[in-house]
């Protein structure tokens, strides 16, 4: 019968007979999928592995140091940060199609992770142990959604991000193949991971990018980032994390309206709430949030964030309106 233990190992198992010598590289995103295989990989090779996350500035409060800290010390894996947040910025400016924004911050990311590569193939090269192999968060569903190689049709491109180059000349590590996102969850609380990480709600690899809805800009991501730290925080205090499936907050950058706040008329953007329901993503109904719970929320957010003077509840279900604006 299913057991985390039983589960680690037999992966800690199989992965080091896959690796033999020869050094491995990860890509961790901060979310559960990557953190629990890499955890996984590093319980089995120890510091063969290296892990790089790339912080392209569309994270949300806290999350570079969540897998830098939190992450690190917890598992003990050799990390590189490859801080590539002017580029994503530059390559965003003057974008506000969602698509798009899709495309560049994919591509972006892959252009990133690649010169960290180089930099350690350098470095591997030197002392003669190839890198030879990669490790992939591919869970069981996602082995059976991509039907062995046939293309899904999306109605948005959720081409991975995070997702890397089919080129890559790397032999994949895929311990999650066979399992479903709880068991996931299971294996990372039992390998000791951050509970933050661990317990946390489906995030789109494209970040913060799409929940601003016109173009991207540095300002923006930071009124962006301080509301999202608020209605989070909030939702927690609550205790409703685990009644909703994700609540994206989202940046009207485009839409101004007027407002008065303090002594004076003020003309600032509105923050959409996003809260909903959900088993699978592909369906969603509107989280019926208490009322005293989005006024808290609308109150911090209009206050602390000056640049907002209006808060906006979401009512949409999934269909006809998707969970994320772009
Ligand atoms: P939608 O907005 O299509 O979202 O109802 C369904 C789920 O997918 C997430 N999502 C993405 N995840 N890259 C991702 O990795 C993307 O481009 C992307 N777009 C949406 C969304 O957060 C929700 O969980």
């Amino acid at each position: 019968d299913w057991n985390s233990g039983n589960v680690i190992a037999e992966q800690v198992e199989r992965i080091r007979e896959q690796v033999g010598s020869g050094r491995v590289i990860s890509a961790l995103s901060g979310g559960v999928d990557s953190a629990v295989s890499t955890a996984l990989v590093h319980k089995a090779v120890g510091d063969k592995l290296t892990a790089i996350f790339v912080d392209h500035g569309l994270l949300r409060k806290g999350e570079r140091e969540q897998v830098e800290n939190d992450y690190v010390a917890s598992t003990g894996v050799r990390l590189i940060t490859v801080d590539a947040r002017e580029r994503f910025l530059e390559a965003l400016a003057g974008v506000s199609d969602p698509e798009q924004k899709r495309k560049i911050i994919g591509r972006e990311f892959i252009r990133a992770f690649e010169q960290a590569e180089r930099d350690l193939m350098a470095e591997a090269a030197a002392d003669g142990e190839p890198i030879r192999f990669l490790v992939q968060g591919t869970l069981y569903p996602d082995v059976v959604e991509s039907g062995g190689g046939a293309g899904t049709a999306n109605i948005k491109s959720h081409h991975n991000v995070g997702g890397l180059p089919e080129d890559l000349q790397f032999e994949l590590i895929e311990p999650l193949r066979t399992l479903f996102k709880d068991e996931v969850r299971a294996i990372g609380r039992e390998l000791g991971l951050p509970e933050a990480i661990v317990g946390r709600q489906p995030f789109p690899g494209p970040g913060l990018g799409i929940r601003i809805v016109g173009e991207v800009t540095a300002d923006r991501l930071e009124i962006l980032r301080d509301a999202d730290a608020i209605a989070r925080a909030e939702l927690t205090k609550a205790g409703l994390d685990a009644e909703i499936w994700q609540c994206p907050v989202v940046l009207l950058a485009d839409v101004r309206s007027v407002g008065v706040q303090g002594d004076g008329r003020t003309y600032g953007h509105p923050i959409v709430l996003r809260p909903v329901s959900s088993e699978d993503a592909m369906t969603a109904d509107w989280t019926r949030l208490p009322y005293d719970v989005l006024s808290k929320i609308s109150n911090r957010i209009t206050n602390e964030v000056r640049e907002v003077n209006r808060v906006v509840l979401d009512v949409t279900s999934k269909p006809p309106g998707t969970i994320e604006w772009e």
